[in-house]
């Protein structure tokens, strides 16, 4: 879900609606807006669907220099006008938007109905509008401070209030809020992006914390009422970084960044004189790093499977044990935790509830946590230790591509860093950083081939289901392939090990059911050959991916050799195109695949 707001001199509702706009995709099944009217009194206007249809409903003269305004991902209650942001009170003077969800909703709604409060909508987030209006404090904040005492659950949430026509009260625990500090204007948004063209001026709430934003000021405290103090800090990329720049899809734009993403990652970080790494944001000295004795890594979706060539990578090269699992299985399977394990948490966003979770409870038992996340200052980059950051750049699309493939090579980062502190020698060092400074150059070499991909696109696009295979190396990078395919295409697809193929999913193999086989020239190729011949024998079509043509294979995509520990992070990026030219003959909405958001800040 996405939060903006606006209060300055300057009508809100466009601001608003563009904010809304940069904010979708964290959220696009319904949207709306709410302002404080000239002739006081607050007016709210709410659609299901995408931020256009809300527009499209927008009356004229609907305007006000004060407006909070919202876009869902629907959590509780279907996508519906009813449901969808801001929520009111039953005066209709409070107006809520909200990020998170509220735990005990369901107890303060029963309460509420008992003293006679009717309820609009379904959401948990009503609760928290009716709380506001019913509180008998006598300022807003006093009113929204009073109302959260009574909530459990997490928020980040955005108030306006007709009798206090001059502010907007902001409160966040668990949920991003950022403050936008302008010229005589404020803006208030769940992301950067939704203000990043007004300003660059920002201050990111800590959860606990709340803010009054006034035209030309500004204040924060704790949801007990001391002052916090709040620097302003300076976003670091320009404003443009968000745009789609000449691209149809911010997915397409990813995917072509990724040679200088990839260089950003490694600038500045390589030490050629010890063949070896320097991770300033680590935290941890060469000692501790002697003493790990396991790697945990743990994430959701993409940040998942960047994790499993991250722990294979730190076997190969630390020969450290290592292995990664969802974060959601994770915590709820009450793991052991054990302090000679190193724990890394992985998340582009740094805001994935489950993984955020996952850290606190392992923070909590006294783990070391480290975290390998793009956005900087993000609530998972600031529970974690230290960390790598990715240094991938705003990434817009709802399906992971650049900072995937950047969060890999911070993984192979760490995996060379714990490898020199232990036993991996000078040699081995510097043939992985030569492999590492070849990666932009190769990475540039694949997006060359992108017109086979698209009529290789054409001919596989027709599947009716996919199953993607690969060994060891290979199999992180069949299952990231195949989870791209599925999100943006809809095109069902499965990932196995090659080698379990013939426990089962072979039944499944028939013409119209082709499969992608990650092939690299690695000590598995005969092997991989192997797995190839036992598809053709059952009829089933094959795409291969590997570093030389395969004549069993009804297509090959070559992609450059790199160093064997390496590759994997080469071998997935045609499928990102494959993935991509898929879903565009199929006419897919790419950038927003359906029941999908950018970031998932809910359990
Ligand atoms: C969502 C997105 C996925 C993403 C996952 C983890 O489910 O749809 O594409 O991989 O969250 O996100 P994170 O920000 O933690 O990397």
């Amino acid at each position: 879900c996405g939060i903006v707001g606006y209060i300055g001199k300057r009508d809100a509702v466009p601001l608003l609606l563009e904010g809304l706009a940069r904010l979708e995709y964290r959220g696009y099944d319904s949207a709306g807006v709410a302002v404080t009217g000239k002739s006081g009194g607050i007016r709210t206007v709410k659609a299901k669907g995408r931020v256009r249809e809300l527009e499209a409903q927008v009356p004229k003269r609907f305007s006000g220099t004060t407006g909070i305004a919202h876009t869902r991902w629907a959590t509780h209650g279907a996508p519906s006008d009813e449901n969808a942001h801001p929520h009111q009170d039953t005066s209709g003077d409070v107006a809520v938007v909200h990020n998170g969800i509220i735990d005990n909703a369901g107890d303060l709604r029963a309460r509420l109905t008992a003293e006679g409060v009717g309820f609009a909508s379904e959401t948990d987030t009503e609760v928290l509008a009716h709380l506001i209006g019913l509180s008998d404090a006598d300022t807003l904040e006093g009113k929204v401070r009073e109302a959260l005492s009574r909530v459990d659950g997490t928020y980040g949430i955005a108030v306006l209030h007709a009798a206090f026509p001059d502010r907007i009260v902001v409160a966040r625990n668990g949920s991003p809020v950022v403050l936008g500090l302008g010229d005589n204007e404020m803006f208030v948004a769940s992301d950067v992006a939704a203000l990043v063209r007004h300003t660059r001026q920002v201050v990111t709430l800590d959860d606990g914390e709340m803010a009054t934003l006034q035209a030309g000021s500004y204040r924060t405290f704790t949801t007990e009422g001391s002052r916090t103090a709040s620097a302003p800090t300076t976003i670091e990329w320009d404003a443009e970084t968000w745009d789609m720049g000449g691209h149809d899809t911010y997915m397409h734009k990813e995917i072509h960044e990724q040679p200088e993403a990839v260089d950003r990652v490694l600038r500045g970080r390589i030490d050629d004189r010890f063949a070896t790494v320097r991770l300033g944001g680590l935290g941890i000295d060469n000692r501790e790093a002697r003493a790990v004795r396991r790697v945990k890594i743990i994430g959701c979706g993409s940040a998942y499977h960047a994790g499993m060539i991250g722990a294979q990578l730190i076997e190969e090269l630390a020969r450290i044990p290592a292995d990664a699992e969802p974060a959601s299985e994770f915590r709820y399977r009450n793991p052991v935790v054990d302090p000679d394990t190193l724990y890394v948490a992985v998340s582009q966003s740094g805001e994935t509830y489950d993984t955020l979770a996952a850290v606190q409870e392992l923070k909590r038992k006294g783990a070391r946590v480290l975290g390998v996340v793009n956005v900087v200052g993000s609530a998972i980059a600031r529970e974690t230790d230290g960390g790598v950051y990715v240094h991938a750049g705003p990434e817009v699309c709802v399906v992971s591509t650049k900072c995937f493939t950047n969060t890999a090579v911070a993984f192979a980062l760490l995996a060379l860093h714990l490898g020199r502190v232990r036993d991996l020698s000078v040699a081995d060092g510097r043939r992985i950083i030569e492999g590492l400074r070849r990666l932009p150059e190769q990475l540039s070499e694949i997006l060359k081939t992108e017109e086979d991909i698209r009529r290789i696109a054409a001919e596989f696009g027709t599947a009716r289901s996919m199953m993607f295979v690969g060994r060891v190396r290979g199999y992180p990078v069949a299952r990231e392939a195949s989870l791209k395919l599925k999100e943006i295409s809809y095109i069902h697809a499965e990932a196995y090990p090659a080698s379990e193929l013939k426990h089962g999913p072979l039944a499944l193999i028939e013409p119209e059911v082709p499969s992608v086989a990650i092939v690299p020239n690695d000590e598995l190729l005969e092997k991989n050959r192997a797995t190839l011949e036992e598809i053709k024998a059952r009829s089933g079509r094959i795409l291969a991916v590997g570093h030389q043509d395969h004549p069993i294979a009804d297509e090959t995509i070559i992609v450059p050799r790199n160093e064997p520990e390496l590759d994997p992070i080469l071998l997935g990026v045609p499928l990102q195109l494959l993935a991509y030219h898929t879903a565009l003959v199929m006419g897919r909405d790419i950038d927003k695949p359906r029941n999908l958001a950018k970031s998932v800040t809910v359990e």
